[in-house]
């Protein structure tokens, strides 16, 4: 008897002598068999048991599905079901799991991937839970827009809602969260444009929307670190970024205009930068491979244009190039070749390289094709570079029209006098064929604006 009363006391002294060893609130414990419930018993959650003391024990923690408390409360829950799960059945009610969930109130970190919720998010509901501040509600069948009432919650920094079939635009009110720094949503099906106000997000340094169906240009994004858009049909505008953009991904859109390669030329932290499969022209600028940061850098599947020099210099971090299907002239950087560990790929360009394999196309293909995309539309003109291609193109033609006039001169020699120049350049245009005069035309275009007129034009002026 007196030893089992010596024992109790032992196992009470433990447990209060240890750091938050306090029971789990009945109400709470009781919350979280509901929630198992309401998932449908899932196998993840096999370990709980009636008697587990979730803020105590710890033999029923698995990696896959854990909770943590502060004192005898519940501040995170971790669910993470396998990969591939199926919806959960009709009778599922996202409003009752989530009014389930309100019922942890001092709740800050939730995950919830792979248990087959399906449903609008219930934005009400949600709302309640005003501590959260990290939410990953990745690979489940959410659908219907972000609710309003995420807006609500004060705290949250990162949401994570990737692999998802959440719609709508991205909504305006986003930047009514003060300290959303982290917003992921990855592989779901937003349409549109982006809202301007993510420019009035002081706090947001990482959006993920890759592989979504968003359009249009972005809007500045100067505080942001991580951007990633990739697979959307964005441009044709590369946006503003600010110098403390460590990696951003714009593969797979329609951005057409040139690389700005100024702004770029400041970021300093850059270390990714993937812009493959869109259809941007223009010089490519050969410093992006010196930027001290720069480690993976993919142009490849666009038509940048530019005599690349043997002897450019890499940054120290470079660790993948992929230069591959575009307009590149010239020679490979040495930096590049002599790259142990580097993976470089630069096939289907007009590069001498002296390595046979990765294919070249001959270099009038290149010449041929730069020229017809230095063609631009009617904006090109309106740019104020782009005066200094319609004076090439009326200072071509004047020389045109004056070795026409020499012709026309010589040969009828015998006419009395020249006539005016209208007529002149009358005869000049049938002594020239048009398509020539049209090749003429496009040959300084493609010189002075492959870049989109200005400085970027000039550039390539000078590499083609
Ligand atoms: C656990 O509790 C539930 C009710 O909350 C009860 O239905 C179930 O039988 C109990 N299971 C065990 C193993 O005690
Ligand atoms: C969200 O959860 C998924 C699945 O558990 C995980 O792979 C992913 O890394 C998580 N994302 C973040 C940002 O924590
Ligand atoms: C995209 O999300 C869907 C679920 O909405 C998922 O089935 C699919 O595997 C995801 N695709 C990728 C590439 O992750
Ligand atoms: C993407 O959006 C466009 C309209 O912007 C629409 O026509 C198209 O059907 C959408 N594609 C998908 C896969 O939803
Ligand atoms: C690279 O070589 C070219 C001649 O091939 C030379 O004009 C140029 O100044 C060199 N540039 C550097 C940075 O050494």
């Amino acid at each position: 008897m007196g030893g089992h009363a010596l024992l109790i006391l032992l196992s009470v002294a433990s447990l209060s002598l240890l750091p938050g060893a306090m029971p789990l609130q009945p109400s709470q414990a009781w919350s979280l068999f509901k929630l198992r419930q309401l998932l449908g018993d899932p196998p993840v959650l096999g370990t709980w048991r009636n008697y587990t003391d979730f803020c105590y024990g710890g033999d029923y923690k698995t990696a896959s599905a854990f909770v943590e408390c502060y004192e005898d409360s519940v501040t995170q829950l971790h669910i993470m079901g396998e990969p591939g799960a199926r919806p959960l059945p009709t009778t599922f009610s996202i409003d009752a799991f989530f009014t389930t969930l309100s019922r942890l109130p001092d709740l800050k970190v939730l995950t919830l991937t792979n248990l087959g919720l399906w449903g609008p998010l219930p934005g009400g509901k949600i709302s309640r839970l005003q501590k959260l501040e990290i939410v990953n509600v990745s690979s489940n069948y959410l659908y219907g827009e972000l609710p309003r009432g995420l807006s609500q919650l004060g705290s949250l920094q990162t949401l994570v809602a990737d692999h998802n079939m959440l719609g709508g635009k991205l909504p305006g009110w986003l930047k009514d969260m003060p300290l959303l720094a982290v917003l992921s949503l990855r592989n779901n099906t937003l349409q549109g444009t982006l809202p301007e106000s993510l420019k009035d997000m002081p706090s947001l340094r990482s959006l993920v929307l890759a592989s979504n169906n968003l359009s249009g240009n972005l809007p500045e994004l100067s505080n942001l670190q991580v951007i990633d858009m990739a697979n959307n049909a964005l441009g044709p505008k590369f946006p503003r970024l600010g110098r403390k953009v460590a990696s951003v991904v714009l593969a797979g859109n329609k951005f057409s205009d040139g690389l700005p390669a100024d702004m770029l030329a400041s970021c300093y932290l850059l270390e990714r930068l993937d812009v493959s499969g869109n259809r941007f022209v223009g010089p490519f600028p050969a410093a992006l491979l010196s930027l001290p940061s720069m480690e993976y850098l993919s142009i490849a599947g666009n038509r940048f244009t530019g005599r690349l020099s043997g002897n450019a210099s890499c940054g120290e971090n470079l660790r993948f190039v992929d230069l591959s299907s575009n307009l590149l002239t010239g020679s490979l950087p040495g930096c590049l070749l002599a790259a142990p560990g580097k993976t470089v790929l630069f096939s289907a360009n007009c590069l001498s390289t002296g390595d046979d394999s990765q294919s070249q196309h001959p270099s009038p293909f290149c010449r041929n094709q730069a020229l017809a995309v230095g063609i631009v539309p009617e904006q090109g003109r309106k740019k104020s570079g782009a005066k200094a291609g319609v004076v090439a193109v009326i200072v071509l033609v004047g020389a045109l029209v004056v070795s026409a006039a020499v012709v026309f001169v010589v040969r009828k020699a015998r006419l009395p006098k020249a006539r005016p120049a209208r007529r002149l350049v009358e005869h000049a245009s049938s002594a020239y064929p048009s398509n020539l005069l049209a090749d003429a035309r496009k040959n300084l275009w493609s010189l002075g604006w492959v870049g989109l007129g200005g400085k970027n034009g000039r550039n390539a002026a000078a590499n083609l």
